[in-house]
């Protein structure tokens, strides 16, 4: 990717929520010049402070009065699940695009309300950072549609993390308030393979497993997605013991170097603590906070994929592609990374200046969503669940 840096005007930016989201998605607006934070909402004046200071910008107790700020032309939506319906409202009817974390909503019917509001109020609503941004999952894609090895056939998504144990808010362990992995953490999986398989799914077939009473919600699923033509199987567990970024060359999700000799640390913490002062634990993680991220040396990764095509395997890694063909097999490298979620900042300019949307639209944030609850409720009725809110990615390219 290059850009001239003289020649863009800055997308002005403006963050409702600076909790752990922000504190990942920060460098891409620190190091990417098409985009600059101008302000945020947030209720922690602790966070709000610590972003002056580094920004400079403006800051805000509420979302209401920072979508009142004439300067702001883009929100980016980082606040827990359950304010995204109204954030993202919020925003469209004060005329500002807008970014929200996944998953797009918790329900469907405020998925479809949120989509039309952006599209009554003709601001673009973009999903993300999703990991279908990721570079290596790009390069897949483009693969895919150029039909170098032939049709898709096949995807194997899995990721084994402890997610379960990383602190956790209460409503991020209750299901009905858009808790477990299959929000949280399938979301993605489902971003990525809907990409690579061309988004429309048409049938989901899932089992969940919700082992732990302490953390009574799904801590690992399995899901079959039908395409046409081609299916998808993903498997996730957020259990924390097998850590499948030992298989992804032991860069951690977000793109980091990761010490795979440190076992069991989420659960050792959090035991350490308690339930009670899980809250700061939680809380320690928000920006402002000591408790920064690694620096990503790669792009960053959702765990081992493999993609089978008739003529041959792909397999992603955090720096590109593995290529397993009839005759041969070779590595092909991803452009050299510069800094994390450029993906994102590069889709957020092209939307708002130049007019062209990425895939990762609101519409297609709720085609990813649907299958969230085709998951659930597969499994908890045993049955396949046929869908009808998908949307193709080649629709948008
Ligand atoms: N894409 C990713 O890599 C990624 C990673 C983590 C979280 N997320 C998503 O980001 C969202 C937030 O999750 P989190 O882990 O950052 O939570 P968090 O609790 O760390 O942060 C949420 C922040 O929003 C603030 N907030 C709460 N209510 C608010 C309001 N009414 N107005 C303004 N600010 C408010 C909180 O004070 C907090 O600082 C979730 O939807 C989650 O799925 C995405």
């Amino acid at each position: 990717m290059t850009f001239d840096e003289g020649s863009v005007s800055p997308v002005r930016v403006g963050v409702a929520g600076l909790g752990r989201a922000f504190v990942l998605s920060r460098t891409a607006f620190v190091e990417d010049p098409r985009v600059r934070l101008i302000a945020a909402a947030e209720p922690r004046e602790a966070s709000r402070k610590a972003f002056v200071q580094e920004f400079g910008g403006k800051t805000y107790e509420t979302v209401d009065a920072l979508c009142g700020d004439a300067d702001v032309e883009l929100v980016y939506v980082s606040t827990p699940h359950e304010f995204h319906f109204e954030h993202v409202c919020k925003a469209a009817a004060a005329g500002k695009h807008v970014l929200v974390e996944k998953p797009l909503a918790i329900s469907l019917d405020d998925g479809i309300r949120m989509t039309e509001a952006c599209s009554a109020a003709g601001v673009h609503l973009l999903i993300g950072p999703s990991h279908s941004f990721d570079m290596p999952v790009q390069m897949a894609r483009a693969i895919i549609r150029e039909r170098e090895f032939g049709r898709l056939r096949l995807i194997n998504a899995f990721n084994y993390t402890d997610f379960l144990y990383r602190p956790r808010r209460p409503e991020e362990l209750d299901t009905a308030r858009g808790g477990g992995v299959v929000f949280s953490q399938g979301v993605h999986q489902i971003d990525i393979v809907r990409l690579l398989a061309g988004g429309l799914v048409r049938q989901v077939s899932a089992y969940t497993g919700s082992w732990d009473p302490e953390r009574p919600t799904e801590g690992a699923y399995v899901a079959q997605l039908a395409f046409d033509g081609c299916i998808a199987s993903m498997t996730y567990s957020g259990y924390g013991f097998f850590d499948s970024d030992e298989w992804m060359d032991g860069f951690g999700e977000l793109g980091a170097r990761k010490n795979m000799q440190v076992y069991g640390s989420a659960r050792r913490a959090l035991k350490a603590r308690g339930p009670a002062s899980e809250m700061d634990l939680k809380a320690a993680r928000t920006y402002g906070l000591p408790d920064r991220p690694s620096t990503p040396e790669s792009y960053e990764h959702f765990g081992p994929i493999i993609v089978s095509l008739e003529k041959a395997d792909l397999r992603l890694t955090p720096a590109g592609l593995h290529v397993y063909a009839e005759d041969r097999r070779e590595f092909r490298p991803a452009p050299p990374f510069r800094f994390s979620r450029s993906e994102m900042t590069a889709a957020i300019h092209s939307a708002v200046r130049l007019h062209r949307p990425p895939v990762q639209s609101g519409r297609w944030g709720l085609a990813s969503l649907e299958v969230c609850h085709a998951i659930l409720k597969s499994a908890a009725d045993k049955a396949p669940v046929r869908l009808e809110h998908q949307v193709g990615a080649n629709d948008h390219a």
